[in-house]
């Protein structure tokens, strides 16, 4: 098929997983292939990687990505407000599709950034954003649209759920399991976004947006993290029967309206030790989501690292470039992440 140029924003932790497979593509879904790694903006050209990219590719200047002609695809993994959220725009504005693993950006941004693409004829796809490698974005979006969401909660920060099972099982320190957690690259650039809560939150208010519509007051959303918890409150409720669970909720009130009547919220829970939540241990997420007529699924995997968060994106990647392959070339048809799937809700 037709030669897809991809620009790649950061070659951190997730932008190096990225590299890593566009550049080895043996034995992974054919159209892989057919991605061209064109430039990658870093902050550092002579810091070392594990990926191996010539100069020509390297460049410390993003714009130099969102501009590049030969880009059809950019890949936003610099995360962060700014200048993540000026990038994406330029590159919509430059006619390019974009792919994101940013859920703060889109949290606070996400209706004018679907707005822009919709205007530009472009897609947004946000897989990595929430969940790491689970796919749970695209079924919300296309394979439970039969079905009136009741209510998605669960498990969706790795750093804090993997402190937390570490607690539990072996009573380990929390200091040191964070600079565990920092290590194998499943953290924030400032960890305190996952202990306060605040990753969850961003990624509850995107999956809210996508199962009932409307926009998030993310300022507003009630948010208690993990760093009040101590060794002892863990062991207790193991003692009680229950696992201490940092969840995120976004479920429907009664009545109806437009905005719906909604409760969001992140907070440390009791979950019984017998739920399938508290099961999920580790790195891992699981999201569960209640629907009618589907009744209960849950969505479980690794929810942080390199390996994971690269596997949604290149997903998305995917996605766009079978699009433009099948559409010979003429660019998208049909926005997915459309302006009008984010409707006003108050919380
Ligand atoms: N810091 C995030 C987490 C990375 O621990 O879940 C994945 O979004």
């Amino acid at each position: 098929g037709a030669r897809i140029g991809v620009g790649l924003l950061g070659l951190g932790t997730v932008g190096g997983g990225v590299a890593e497979i566009l550049l080895n593509p043996e034995e992974r879904h054919p159209l892989v292939a057919d991605l061209d790694l064109i430039r990658v903006a870093v902050r550092n050209v002579n810091r070392p990687r594990t990926v191996e990219l010539s100069d020509a590719v390297l460049t410390t200047d993003p714009s130099e990505v969102v501009n590049d002609p030969n880009v059809d695809v950019v890949v936003e993994v610099i995360g962060g407000i700014e200048p993540a959220r000026s990038l994406i725009l330029q590159a919509i504005a430059n006619g390019k599709s974009v792919v994101t693993a940013n859920k703060a950006v889109i949290a606070r941004h996400g209706p004018e950034i679907a707005s822009a693409a919709k205007a530009a004829g472009v897609y947004v796809l946000i897989e990595a954003a929430v969940g790491g490698g689970i796919p749970i974005i695209e079924p919300l979006k296309q394979s439970l649209g039969g079905n009136r969401i009741n209510r998605v909660s669960g498990i969706i920060n790795g750093t804090t759920n993997y402190i937390l099972t570490r607690m539990a099982n072996e009573g380990a320190a929390y200091a040191d399991v964070l600079a565990e957690a920092q290590r194998l690259g499943y953290a924030e650039a400032d960890p305190a976004a996952d202990v306060d809560g605040l990753d969850a939150a961003d990624k509850i208010s995107i999956l809210s947006a996508l199962a009932f519509g409307g926009t998030v007051d993310r300022d507003a959303l009630p948010t208690t993290g993990i760093s009040a918890l101590q060794g002892r409150d863990v062991e207790y409720a193991r003692q009680l029967g229950y696992g201490v669970k940092l969840l995120a909720v976004a479920e429907r009130l009664a009545g109806q309206g437009d905005p719906l009547p909604l409760s969001l919220r992140v907070q440390p829970t009791l979950v019984p030790s017998d739920h399938p939540l508290a099961g999920v241990n580790g790195v891992n997420n699981a999201i569960l989501v209640e629907g009618d007529p589907i009744g209960r699924v849950m969505f479980y995997g690794p929810g942080a690292g390199a390996g994971p968060t690269a596997s949604a994106v290149v997903a998305d990647i995917l996605n766009i470039a079978g699009i433009r392959q099948a559409s010979g070339d003429q660019g998208p048809v049909d926005p997915l992440l459309a302006a009008g799937s984010w409707r006003p809700c108050v919380l």
